[in-house]
C-alpha cells in the first residue's frame, strides 16, 4: 500500500486497482509500505478487512520501528504477520529483530546486499573460508537469524547465486563477527525522520 494512497477508503480503492493491474482476484501478501503519521492505523484497518474477505493471504507492514508496531498493536485486531525493513550487516537492528521474534512477526529484509556494497574485509574473509561469494555469506547470515530476505538482481547468474544458500552453514562465532559490523547505517530513508 503506497504512501500517498493511505487511509481507509483510499486503501480499498488502491487495492482494487492493483488487483485489476495484476489480473488477480487475491494477493499473497499486502503491506503498509510506510508508517505515514496519522494514517497508518486506518490503512491497516482496511487491510484487515481485505484479509477477512479472503482477498489477501497474509498482511503486514514495512518500515515500522518498535514504537510504530506497539502503537498499531494497541488497536489492531489482527497482528501484522510481516514487517519488511532495511536490514543488513551494517544495520543489524537487534532490538527490532528481538521484538518481532517475541511477537511472532516475521522480519523481512529489504536492501539485504546493501545494494552491492559487499567489499568488506570480514565478508571477503568469510567468503574465502566457506568457498562461497560475499553475497551468499551475507544472505546466509540473514537466513540463520530467521530473517526472510529479498535480494534483487537483473542478472540471471546472480539471481541463481543469491538462491544457492542451502549447502553450507555459518558457525555461530562467524554470525557474531558479522553482527559486529553494525554501524546503525541506513542506505534508505529513516522511518523516524521521513514522513511521506
Ligand atoms: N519496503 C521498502 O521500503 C523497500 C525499500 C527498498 C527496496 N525494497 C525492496 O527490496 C528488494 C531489494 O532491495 P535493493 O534492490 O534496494 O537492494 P539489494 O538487493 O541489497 O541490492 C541490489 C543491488 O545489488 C546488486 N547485486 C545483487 N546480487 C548481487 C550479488 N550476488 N553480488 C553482487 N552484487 C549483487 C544488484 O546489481 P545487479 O542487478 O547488477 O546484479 C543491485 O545493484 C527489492 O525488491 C526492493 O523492491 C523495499
Amino acid at each position: 500500500m503506497w504512501n500517498n494512497e493511505q487511509g481507509y477508503d483510499n486503501t480499498l480503492n488502491a487495492f482494487r486497482n492493483s488487483l485489476e493491474r495484476l489480473q488477480m482476484d487475491y494477493v499473497d501478501l499486502y503491506l503498509v509500505h510506510w508508517p505515514v503519521a496519522g494514517k497508518y492505523l486506518e490503512t491497516y484497518k482496511a487491510i484487515e478487512h481485505l484479509y477477512e474477505q479472503g482477498k489477501v493471504r497474509a498482511i503486514g507492514v514495512s518500515n515500522f520501528l518498535i514504537h510504530h508496531l506497539e502503537d498499531l498493536m494497541g488497536s489492531c485486531r489482527i497482528k501484522p504477520m510481516v514487517n519488511q525493513v532495511e536490514f543488513h550487516p551494517l544495520l543489524t537492528s537487534k532490538k527490532l529483530l528481538m521484538f518481532c521474534r517475541k511477537e511472532g512477526i516475521q522480519l523481512e529484509s529489504w536492501r539485504p546486499l546493501m545494494q552491492g556494497r559487499l567489499d568488506i574485509p570480514l565478508i571477503r574473509e568469510l567468503a574465502s573460508k566457506y568457498g562461497k561469494t560475499p553475497a551468499q555469506i551475507v544472505l546466509r547470515w540473514h537466513l540463520q537469524q530467521g530473517v526472510v530476505t529479498i535480494p534483487k538482481s537483473v542478472r540471471k547468474e546472480r539471481i541463481e547465486e543469491n538462491a544457492d544458500l542451502y549447502d553450507f552453514e555459518l558457525a555461530p562465532e562467524d554470525i557474531v563477527r558479522i553482527d559486529g559490523l553494525n554501524e546503525d547505517r541506513r542506505f534508505g530513508a529513516d522511518p523516524d525522520r521521513v514522513d511521506f
